[in-house]
């Protein structure tokens, strides 16, 4: 097998831009306030970072309602401080990925008030528009309600997958093919390593535009799809969309002699990520979120399902993703009821699986979500639904759709010290969101301070898998015959080169665990890294007579020969 590339190996942290770190005093994230925090994410051991959209736009969906591609918005700053990023970042030896959004612009993008101005305009066609007195077909958008409006400018419908502030691109178009292309091209001539690409499935949809057939499901799921009684079959993950993974692939490869990456946004079965990875070879995207793990219960026999679909789907030289929130759900330890040792466990199975690791930022303090209420939400997607509902079904529909209707929950401001505001933003300002009531306990100095923290816990494993390369890339055998208990997960990673093999236990239950080792090995074992602070004492000690005792939730990496 040839050299695994650096993204294989790699950790990636989102920073969702506007709530991380405000330099000036606005009230709202920045650059500079990422730069002032680069050292903190270097010490967490987090090499790259991916930042959703902060280019300019009338921020109605935050940033993934693009105006203009290759400037940025205002309140983040300019160019001069995104190549200062660049540079800070490289410097550190990091990388970072741009967010990217094919699929749609802003309706304040120039091109959009071009298109929609007349039928002869030489944009037209760079959207989707159809005549008629109806809508075209029965396309639902991805957030509720028909994805086709009216404009009465030239009495036409214009497609939009998601908000009806954000008209889908018509990549049919070869100019609007072109023209996507070089602005990716743009920003890898400005030092970026990689994109993550938004609502990817989304972007070619049926070109005889036929109606989507019906569904019985009145709440889809992510493998279904998100249609309200109706199926996506004509709108999501049409196969022309996996011709142009390919084509993107090439085109990265080429234009960044093979170092940059992307991960694509899908949502769909292992079967449409895998098409969107290549089938046959992997001459697709890099990688495809795998969000399954986001609806797993916190169970040994889930996970463990987890890891035999990942492998399944995703074997080498295809590499899975371990992705448990980002900015548009529930935050992660709120899933877990906030339970602080279930969240370790997490952790430990997230950094120690094949494949890369996504944390969303404020995952590694366990932040929780916030309290923002229908009423007051500045979601444009709570807002869209409020046309159609009540707060309290809205409310209701958020709770169903693990918080994916308001999605300011999990976007309040990042809490870096028990202060104020959080030592997000100076004292005596208001955040554009309010700062968690979690704060007191539940931000990066006190964390630090804590030795038996969620944040060094996570540290502990971030730093486990990269000095040890098969934690990194090692191939993963699951190790059902030395555990007694179902509610025990081992499995163990090991690379060709290196002697030492690396056997993980995740204990699932509030129990203790005898586990006996002497079925795989009777040689030296010894403990790399575990969740529970005693024993993580016990590292690089040899274990006694081959027998292990679990804590409860207890996490724990061994290392043997
Ligand atoms: C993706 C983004 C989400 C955004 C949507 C439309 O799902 O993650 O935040 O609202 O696409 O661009
Ligand atoms: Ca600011």
């Amino acid at each position: 097998m040839g050299t695994i590339p650096w993204w294989q190996k790699t950790v990636v942290y989102q920073i969702y831009p506007r709530s991380f770190m405000d330099s000036n005093g606005d009230g709202i994230g920045d650059i500079q306030g990422i730069i002032s925090k680069l050292d903190y994410l270097q010490d967490m051991g987090f090499e790259t970072i991916w930042i959703s959209p902060f280019f300019t736009s009338p921020q109605e969906d935050f940033g993934y309602d693009i105006a203009e591609y290759r400037s940025i918005a205002s309140e983040y700053g300019n160019m001069d401080d995104f190549r200062e990023l660049v540079r800070e970042v490289h410097k550190r030896d990091m990388h970072l990925i741009l967010d990217m959004v094919l699929n749609h612009t802003s309706k304040e993008h120039s091109w959009f008030k071009e298109s929609r101005s007349s039928k002869n305009n030489p944009k037209r066609d760079w959207y989707i528009w159809k005549p008629g007195k109806k809508p075209p077909n029965n396309w639902k958008s991805m957030v509720f309600g028909r994805g086709w409006h009216f404009d009465s400018l030239t009495d036409e419908w214009y497609w939009a997958a998601f908000l009806p502030c954000q008209p889908d691109l018509n990549w049919r178009n070869s100019e609007v093919y072109n023209e996507m292309l070089s602005i990716l091209k743009y920003w890898l001539n400005e030092g970026v390593d990689g994109f993550r690409l938004d609502i990817f499935g989304a972007i070619y949809e049926d070109p005889n535009f036929q109606n989507n057939p019906f569904s019985p499901h009145l709440f889809p799921n992510d493998v279904r799809g998100n249609g309200v009684f109706q199926s996506t079959e004509m709108t999501r993950n049409h196969p022309d969309n996996f011709q142009l993974a390919k084509k993107l692939r090439t085109f990265i490869d080429e234009q960044s002699q093979h170092h940059a990456w992307m991960v694509g946004e899908i949502f769909g079965g292992y079967a449409a990520l895998r098409e969107f990875c290549g089938r046959e070879i992997p001459d697709g995207l890099h990688l495809a979120f795998m969000f399954q793990t986001v609806h797993a219960p916190f169970t040994a026999a889930a996970y463990r399902k987890l890891i035999i679909e990942a492998e399944q789907w995703f074997p080498e030289p295809y590499c899975p993703t371990w992705v448990f929130g980002n900015h548009d759900m529930n935050r992660r330890i709120t899933r877990l009821r906030g339970d602080r040792d279930k969240a370790k466990l997490d952790f430990a199975y997230q950094m120690t699986v094949r494949g890369v690791p996504f944390i969303y930022n404020g995952e590694e303090l366990g932040m929780t979500n916030g309290e923002i209420p229908t009423a007051q939400a500045q979601d444009g997607v709570t807002k869209h639904f409020k046309k159609y509902f009540p707060d309290w079904v809205v409310s209701l529909v958020n709770k169903q759709f693990n918080g994916a209707v308001n999605r300011d929950n999990c976007r309040t401001p990042m809490q870096w010290n028990p202060d104020e505001n959080a030592g997000f933003c100076r004292t005596g300002i208001n955040p554009w969101l309010p700062v968690n009531r979690s704060v007191q306990k539940n931000n990066v100095i006190t964390e630090q301070e804590e030795k038996d923290s969620l944040l060094h816990c996570v540290k502990r494993f971030i730093k486990a898998r990269r000095e040890n390369e098969a934690l990194k890339s090692g191939s993963l055998k699951l190790q059902p015959n030395i555990i007694s208990s179902s509610q025990v997960l081992a499995y163990s990673r090991e690379t060709e080169s290196e002697e030492d093999v690396f056997l993980v236990l995740l204990n699932f239950s509030n129990k203790q665990q005898r586990i006996d080792l002497s079925p795989i090995t009777t040689g030296r074992i010894s403990v790399v890294v575990s969740t529970v602070l005693q024993k993580q004492k016990a590292a690089g000690f040899k274990l006694n007579r081959n027998k292990i005792s679990l804590l409860p939730w207890e996490g724990c990496v061994l290392q043997y020969s």
